[in-house]
């Protein structure tokens, strides 16, 4: 494991960012695995703003996305789709029928389970997976719990999960109580993983992270087993973390 320790938020897009931006440089069809939520944010800033200026370009790239509601589709605000299209791919010049996200309303929702870890298959593999952790150590929507075999699959939220992440919502009523998550192994899977963790909020769990041994009750501490995972941390983040690297 590789650990980068960032200043503050900026800093640590910063980094994610160079990171991705060296992949889409270096190979010439990458695959790109993405997240949502609010600490990719920077990093898809950063990623537009070197893509408008000729720096880098997503034309020859694909993307899988980790997760998306149960329920939702593209033109609720609330869906991973919507999010990506606001985020990221309206602004760049990847071609939008290579931007994969599950879909959460597909009438048989295993069968695109099974199809969406195909169609990762069918293309190769993921260069390099970025992530965030959810405060009880999720990665994806992989809850405490999940196997470390798992493949794509359809989950059931943890409370916690619903909670933290009603923020996006009107009201903690309207938050999905299942998603559509890549699973574990598909993670694994991954040539590069890349896991950004800012703020005090998640003091605890970086805390935690780095002391867990690898187990299915906390899920990223599987990542400590990838041959090429890198922690890209703020100090913030980083602030209860007793032995420093
Ligand atoms: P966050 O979500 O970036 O909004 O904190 C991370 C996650 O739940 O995986």
């Amino acid at each position: 494991m590789k650990i980068i320790t960032a200043k503050d938020y900026a800093q640590l897009s910063k980094a994610a960012c160079d990171i991705v931006s060296d992949k889409l440089k270096k190979i010439s069809q990458p695959v790109l695995g993405l997240a949502t939520g609010s600490t990719p944010e920077g990093l898809y800033e950063c990623l537009i703003e070197r893509c408008n200026m000729g720096e880098i370009s997503f034309r020859n790239a694909t993307t899988f996305n980790l997760d998306e509601y149960v329920g939702l589709d593209e033109t609720h605000p609330g869906s991973y789709q919507y999010y990506m299209k606001e985020k990221l791919f309206n602004h760049i010049d990847l071609p939008i029928e290579r931007a994969n996200v599950p879909s959460g309303t597909d009438a048989d929702l295993e069968a695109h389970c099974k199809a969406y870890e195909e169609k990762i298959r069918e293309i190769g593999k993921i260069d390099i997976q970025v992530l965030g952790i959810g405060v009880n150590g999720h990665i994806g929507f992989n809850e405490p719990g999940t196997s470390f075999d798992s493949r794509t699959h359809v989950v059931e939220l943890d409370p916690s999960t619903i909670e933290v992440n009603s923020r996006f919502f009107d009201s903690i009523d309207e938050v999905p109580g299942k998603a559509v998550t890549m699973g574990i192994q598909t993670i694994m899977d991954a040539d590069e993983v890349v896991l950004i963790i800012s703020g005090e909020n998640k003091a605890d769990t970086v805390a935690a992270f780095m002391e867990s041994d690898v187990t299915e009750d906390f899920p990223a501490s599987i990542l400590k087993k990838h041959p090429n995972f890198t922690l890209i941390v703020d100090e913030a983040a980083y602030s209860k973390v007793q032995t420093k690297a």
